[in-house]
């Protein structure tokens, strides 16, 4: 949703700002565009609509603009449609196309967030002259900071703060002023930004592994916070403009863990980290044999329900995580997605357990039902992936994911990181409860996941020579039964976000609805069917829709070679505990998805239309 970055040192800032975006382009990718300042020289705007890679081009890889402080911006729009002169970064003055600089203009800025009453802002400064270039909300940000800097001549601090208390909305925001050529201003509320320094240095970005390259001493500006950066040092305030003590943290990540490392597409080689990343998030809760979660065992006796709220993949890993859970526990469970649990009016039972389940931490409908539960006095429990994020940091208790940076846009580990989440909790609640009674069975049970895993990513081959034969298809459905119709969501998801053909997951028992209606000749029908009880009724489903004529295929268990006599093509995984079949039957959906996409010649880390980081409602 937006990505933005900053440079300010010794070195050349362009190709700094240019490297650091290509890390962030799974925030947005519709336009890029950068802004360098050479000491009191004017400041050089370019812009370019489409990938980073055109703006690349367009400054010869930055070497075209000379400067030691400069700030960039990948856009996702919200406020005006994907062009060069509504890509950032935006200026007081006037900046029409593709680039504007040097620029006449006391102030130059990129924003990520939404400003929602900008068009009232607007309308103020329209009265004092200012006249507007974009559609873009960001653009009166930076003319509001522009007038109150002029009015009250009190500095950049004091302008930037006048105007967020002006401003409803959300905003990770980088200022540079012409009267301060060496520094940068950034201000944050409910949007990431760090800022990180080395000898003589600094740099911004919205996540680490964006500067990881360049440094790993970090520090996390708080909301409604505020931030001086100069080379090598860093200053942050209050919204009273009094200065705020803080102290760099050292991140834990290694660079290569933002390569691509030799596989074609960020995805594919996050489909192969699985079975390090479940192996590692399995072993940090576990120590002594026992499962340590951070929720106190008294309160986990007594509450008596559960929710769990995420958006996306996250909501499906949930969706997962309920069945698991109730089929554990006592303890019922409602799975919630993040956009509606936030402005739902429902009664919530004092003694609940609020789960947030999100990868990036930051996903603006997920933290606000973090918020509104957290109003109501309930205790929440988030499963985050960044390490530092607003959930991570906001929640009661937080159980991070290891599951690394993440960098392709449709997500594969974090997913199964949480799953692995999701069961810890739910075997712990179980423990204490009393419903289960040898833990340590079902532990061992997830200890074989990471080597099943590996042993499903060694039949890729035929997964893809399935998904090159039917790549031209429009429509494709994913049925299933239980944790089967769990998994489905998740399949259903990776094949229409990346490859773009139309799918649907269904309950199984629900296809006769309504839906079997779309079912004609060659209709794809993806059926997943792992669980004993429901085994011989989910195939009865498939063999419906197959003498209606789609092409089934299956995804079952080795052993279950039933399967085979009724539907045209079958992947089997190994046998699990049905309870954790999936973590593993979503691994060929995952590939699936993902060779679908390439037959069809498309961006796989990059689908059209899509952020990673969805820090707008
Ligand atoms: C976006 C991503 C999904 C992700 C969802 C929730 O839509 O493309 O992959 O599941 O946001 O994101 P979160 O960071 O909260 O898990």
């Amino acid at each position: 949703m937006c990505g933005i970055v900053g440079y300010v040192g010794t070195r050349q800032a362009a190709p700094i700002l240019l490297s650091a975006l290509s890390r962030l382009e799974y925030r947005g990718y519709d336009s890029a565009g950068i802004a360098v300042r050479d000491g009191a020289e004017l400041a050089e705007v370019v812009k370019a609509t489409g990938k980073l890679a055109n703006l690349s081009m367009k400054v010869d890889g930055g070497k075209a603009l000379k400067g030691f402080c400069g700030i960039g911006h990948t856009r996702w729009a919200t406020h005006g449609e994907p062009s060069t002169t509504n890509a950032h970064p935006h200026v007081s003055g006037n900046c029409l196309g593709s680039g504007c600089g040097p620029v006449e203009s006391d102030v130059v800025g990129v924003h990520n967030g939404i400003i929602e009453n900008y068009q009232e802002l607007k309308e103020k400064l329209l009265k004092h002259d200012y006249r507007f270039y974009s559609n873009t909300d960001t653009e009166v940000v930076i003319k509001l900071i522009d007038y109150y800097y002029k009015k009250y001549k009190l500095g950049p601090i004091d302008a930037i703060n006048r105007t967020l208390v002006r401003v409803r909305g959300t905003y990770a925001l980088e200022v540079m002023f012409k009267d301060y050529p060496d520094e940068i201003y950034v201000a944050r509320k409910d949007a990431p930004i760090i800022i990180g320094t080395s000898a003589g240095e600094s740099f911004i970005a919205s996540d680490v592994p964006a500067i990881i390259n360049y440094t790993q001493s970090v520090y996390y500006i708080d909301n409604l916070e505020l931030a001086r950066i100069c080379a090598g040092s860093v200053h942050f305030y209050d919204l009273n403009g009094d200065e705020v003590p803080k102290e760099p943290t050292k991140v834990e990540l290694s660079p290569q863990a933002a390569e691509k490392e030799g596989f074609e597409h960020f995805m594919m080689k996050e489909i192969h980290e699985q079975p390090r990343v479940v192996k590692d998030t399995l072993h940090s809760a576990i120590k002594d044999g026992s499962i340590h979660i951070d929720i106190d065992d008294e309160f986990l006796k007594k509450l008596s329900r559960i929710y769990i709220v995420g958006c996306g993949s996250a909501y499906h890993a949930g969706v997962v995580g309920q069945y698991v859970i109730e089929r554990l526990t006592d303890v019922p469970v409602r799975v919630e997605l993040a956009s509606e649990f936030r402005y739902r009016k429902m009664p919530l039972a004092k003694d609940s357990l609020v789960i947030l389940v999100s990868q990036s931490g930051e996903t603006a409908d997920t933290l606000a039902a973090l918020r509104a539960a957290k109003e109501k006095s309930l205790f929440t429990y988030a499963i985050v992936n960044v390490v530092g994020s607003s959930i991570a940091r906001e929640a009661d208790s937080v159980f991070y994911t290891m599951a690394g940076p993440e960098i392709a846009v449709a997500t594969t580990k974090a997913y199964s990181a949480q799953l692995i989440a999701l069961y810890l909790l739910a075997i712990k609640l179980g423990t204490v409860r009393g419903s289960i009674t040898d833990p340590k069975e079902l532990v061992d049970e997830m200890e074989t996941i990471p080597e099943k895993i590996e042993a499903i990513l060694k039949e890729r081959d035929r997964i893809q020579w399935f998904a090159a034969k039917f790549a031209h298809i429009k429509d494709a459905f994913f049925i299933g039964r239980g944790i089967d119709y769990a998994s489905c969501l998740e399949g259903s998801l990776k094949m229409k976000e990346i490859s773009y053909v139309h799918s649907e997951a269904y309950a199984a028992g629900e296809l006769k609805h309504g839906t079997i209606s779309l079912i004609e000749d060659g209709t794809l029908v993806i059926g997943v069917n792992t669980q004993d009880e429901l085994f011989e009724k989910t195939l009865s489903n498939l063999v419906e829709v197959g003498s209606r004529g789609a092409y089934l295929a299956a995804i079952t268990e080795n052993g279950r070679y039933s399967m085979e006599d009724s539907v045209n093509f079958t992947v089997y995984t190994p046998r699990i505990n049905e309870i954790f079949s999936a973590s593993l039957t979503v691994i060929p959906m995952q590939l699936l998805g993902y060779y679908f996409a390439v037959a069809r010649g498309l961006d796989v880390d990059k689908p059209r239309n899509l952020a990673k980081s969805v820090t707008v409602e």
